[in-house]
């Protein structure tokens, strides 16, 4: 059960990667009062974000976890970073309920961000770990992603292969 400030129950957050991160950082479920330790900062390394209010945030958030089972954002806190800019990576699962192969359940991974000065150091690696440890809890039979072919080995590395063709339709 997620406390009301978490986005998700904390349960799901994988013991083996906890158990690898550095000694200043921890991965956690999104909190409720992430607004001001840098969430949108790190995701303005990967695209734009725009000027989004602490209220608007907030209402994201809360929409975002009444879609029970469905948002699974992890951050990555750096302890030893000033409190506003502690968050040093985030990444979403977004689980997809199906009528196709038995009803079953597929995960996406979407907004992985590590700060600037964070990259490198493994960090991203440990982030697709986590998200993948959630989609085989919350029982999907596989998580698939978009990204920018300079980014392809990194999810090599991560255990995700290519398959078929990304396209957009841009409203
Ligand atoms: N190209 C090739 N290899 C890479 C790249 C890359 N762009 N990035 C990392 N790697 C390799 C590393 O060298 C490392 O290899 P090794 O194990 O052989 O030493 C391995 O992948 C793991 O690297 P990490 O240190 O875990 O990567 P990092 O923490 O820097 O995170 C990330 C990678 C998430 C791409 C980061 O650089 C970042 O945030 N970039 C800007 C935002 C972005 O592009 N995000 C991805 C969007 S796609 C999406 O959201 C689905």
């Amino acid at each position: 059960m997620a406390s009301s400030q978490e986005l998700f129950s904390a349960v799901l957050v994988s013991q083996k990667v906890k158990e690898i991160m550095p000694d200043t950082c921890h991965i956690r479920p999104l909190k409720r009062s992430d607004f001001h330790r840098g969430h949108l900062d790190v995701l303005r390394g990967l695209t734009h974000v725009g000027e989004i209010s602490e209220a608007a945030w907030t209402e994201r958030f809360d929409w975002m976890k009444r879609c029970n089972g469905t948002y699974y954002t992890l951050v990555i806190v750096d302890e030893s970073s000033d409190a506003s800019k502690s968050i040093v990576g985030t990444g979403t699962l977004f689980v997809e309920k199906k009528f196709l192969y038995e009803l079953g359940t597929q995960g996406h991974i979407e907004d992985i961000a590590i700060a600037g000065d964070m990259q490198g150091k493994k960090l991203g690696v440990k982030l697709i770990q986590a998200l993948d440890h959630i989609a085989k809890e919350v029982g999907c039979y596989k998580t698939i992603l978009d990204c920018d072919p300079k980014n392809a080995a990194f999810y090599e590395k991560c255990g995700y292969g290519k398959a078929g063709q990304e396209m957009h339709h841009y409203y």
